[in-house]
């Protein structure tokens, strides 16, 4: 057999309201991580992991995103008179890295809604969902381990990560049975957002899951849960609790994950790629300790 090619579905309609004002205009993933909209993080993650076809849902606000994605022919021609290839380099990257596609997802009804919304552009092959709000360090591998494992099993594969119990309420929690690969769990079960003390594990899904089309169905007849919202995890659940099925499993990542989905976490997330940064790290680190010692 062929391997599996597989699409990108990035939901990106989400209202943003942790972050307003900055949000009242633009996606929230459009928000800058050092110098960069977070977004593009996630686009070239993809990309990385060897997909070249990208589906964004997108909500209100949408012409900032696909803007961003597209060519700036006088700003390039401008760079390119002036001989300024790195500036060049730079715009011309999120223009150049896949095959992005768009499509609304009106009312922000819950992210299980707006993975519905990529079915007819997904068709027969199976996909991976991949959240703005979760960045995974380039450096570090857990797409392309999570795309081998579904194409391994046919199973849906959610990628997992150890919590403070404090966190768990945030996140979708699993469930999990060992399996032989220490690296790979068995999901029994799911739940969306649960209280500490009602928690599984702590044992949280970040924001990257590999699906195949049959999660449609399932997503079709999901009834709203937390928050009212139609949730993915929920439909996943169903997945994981049919014994017939192929069943979900968990891909458990130990690396380098910043998060960004709230303030003081997106300025560490910030703070902490930046100092890594080999152009900013050696003026930056001197001056954050400065600044600590003065705390
Ligand atoms: C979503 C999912 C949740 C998951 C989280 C990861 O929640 O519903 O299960 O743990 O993403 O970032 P959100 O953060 O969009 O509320």
């Amino acid at each position: 057999m062929p391997p599996m090619k597989f699409k990108a579905v990035i939901p990106a309609a989400g209202l943003g309201t942790r972050f307003l004002p900055a949000t009242k205009a633009m996606p929230k993933e459009m928000l800058p991580v050092v110098d960069k909209p977070a977004i593009q993080y996630v686009v070239e993650e993809a990309v990385q992991a060897g997909i070249e076809d990208v589906l964004i849902i997108i909500g209100r606000n949408k012409n900032n995103l696909s803007n961003h994605f597209d060519s700036v022919p006088e700003l390039e021609d401008k760079l390119r008179a002036k001989g300024d290839t790195s500036k060049l380099q730079k715009v011309m990257a999120s223009s150049d890295l896949a095959d992005i596609h768009f499509v609304r997802q009106g009312e922000p009804k819950g992210l299980g809604h707006a993975v519905l919304r990529a079915k007819a552009h997904v068709g027969t092959q199976s996909f991976a969902v991949l959240l703005g709000d979760d960045l995974i360090d380039e450096r570090d591998v857990l797409l392309t381990t999570m795309l081998a494992e579904h194409e391994r099993t046919g199973a849906a594969i959610v990628a997992l990560m150890e919590v403070d119990p404090d966190q768990i309420h945030l996140y979708g929690a699993a469930d999990v049975e060992a399996t032989d690969n220490p690296d790979v769990v068995k999901v029994k079960g799911l739940v969306e957002k649960p209280q500490r003390e009602d928690a599984p594990s702590n044992l949280a899904i970040i924001g990257r899951y590999v699906l195949s089309p049959a999660i449609f169905e399932v997503l079709e007849r999901t009834q709203p849960g937390k928050g009212g919202e139609i949730q993915l995890t929920d439909a996943l659940q169903e997945v994981a609790a049919d014994p017939t099925g192929p069943g979900v499993y968990g891909v458990v990542f130990r690396g380098r994950r910043y998060d960004t989905g709230d303030r003081v976490d997106y300025i560490k997330a910030i703070v902490q790629l930046a100092a890594d940064r080999d152009d900013l790290g050696p003026e930056l680190r001197p001056w954050f300790k400065e600044f600590a010692a003065g705390l």
